[in-house]
């Protein structure tokens, strides 16, 4: 028996079954934007005042990642569980992400931008759904940098749904669970499209990953910065990718085994 067919389908290798290539500016950026909330608050404004001021930060950061060559570029825009806020607020973030896609998609076009959205759109309204069916569609030629935003994204969702999506794909795994493996799964998961982030960044100065990419930051270098998201942009970009340029990735090696 040869290795199981969908190790042959995967295009990205897995940080825990080969060791990933260094490189100097990461390949793969991924953002959770936090801080909008208290950036508006500090400033005696509504908090949907900083979330209209993140969707200029976005811009300011796909542009940045864009011109230093980063190929992907992931940004944590709504969390399955931001569906717990006040409804007013959550109303807000659904108009700010449907205005964002009918201003935004012509600049990607134009910039080389492909875009993805991750998460379980389902529950969202139809509106914003084929908005964003048109956006991954009218994009999906371009090759410049993969921009997603995760969008009713949660990390647990999606090793669920990956489970669901195997299993259709292959009811006989039933049978014989033990020929599940990681690259078979791996496939079925939302960002299949991408490979491992290298950097990962929270903005707003809280630490932790609040069921972001649970699976993909397995070898990721994570970067926190107290910067709220509305302040961030290229420098606060530079700032994070000359961290990321000082560690030394190891993925279970020792210092020694990297030096040779
Ligand atoms: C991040 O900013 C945006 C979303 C989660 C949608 P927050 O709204 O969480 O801002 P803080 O953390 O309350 O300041
Ligand atoms: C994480 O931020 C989700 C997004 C930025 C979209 P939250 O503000 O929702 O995270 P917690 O609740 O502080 O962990
Ligand atoms: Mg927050």
């Amino acid at each position: 028996m040869g290795r199981p067919f969908s190790r042959l389908m995967r295009p990205f290798a897995s940080s825990t079954e080969s060791v990933p290539a260094a490189r100097d500016v990461p390949r793969h950026v991924a953002i959770i934007m936090d801080g909008n909330g208290r950036w508006a608050t500090s400033r005696m404004l509504p908090r949907v005042a900083g979330h209209a001021k993140g969707v200029e930060a976005v811009r300011a950061t796909v542009e940045a990642c864009a011109r230093r060559g980063i190929e992907y570029l992931t940004l944590f825009a709504f969390s399955s569980e931001n569906w717990r806020r006040p409804p007013d607020e959550v109303s807000v973030l659904m108009r700010l992400f449907i205005s964002a896609l009918e201003r935004e998609v012509a600049l990607l076009k134009t910039s080389g931008i492909r875009l993805r959205i991750a998460g379980d759109l389902q529950r969202f309204e139809p509106r914003l759904r084929d908005l964003i069916s048109e956006a991954e569609r009218s994009t999906s030629h371009n090759r410049r940098m993969t921009l997603t935003v995760a969008a009713n994204y949660g990390g647990r969702w999606d090793i669920v749904q990956a489970m669901h999506k195997l299993l259709a794909a292959r009811p006989e795994l039933a049978n014989d669970p033990s020929l599940i493996d990681e690259a078979s799964l791996a496939e079925h998961l939302a960002m299949s499209h991408t490979p491992e982030p290298d950097l990962f960044i929270r903005t707003g100065g809280e630490q932790r990953i609040s069921n972001f990419l649970l699976w993909q930051l397995a070898y990721t270098e994570l970067y926190f910065t107290e910067t709220y998201w509305p302040d961030f942009g290229a420098a606060a970009l530079d700032e994070a990718i000359r961290s990321y340029q000082l560690r030394e990735r190891r993925f279970g090696r020792t210092g020694a085994q990297v030096e040779a």
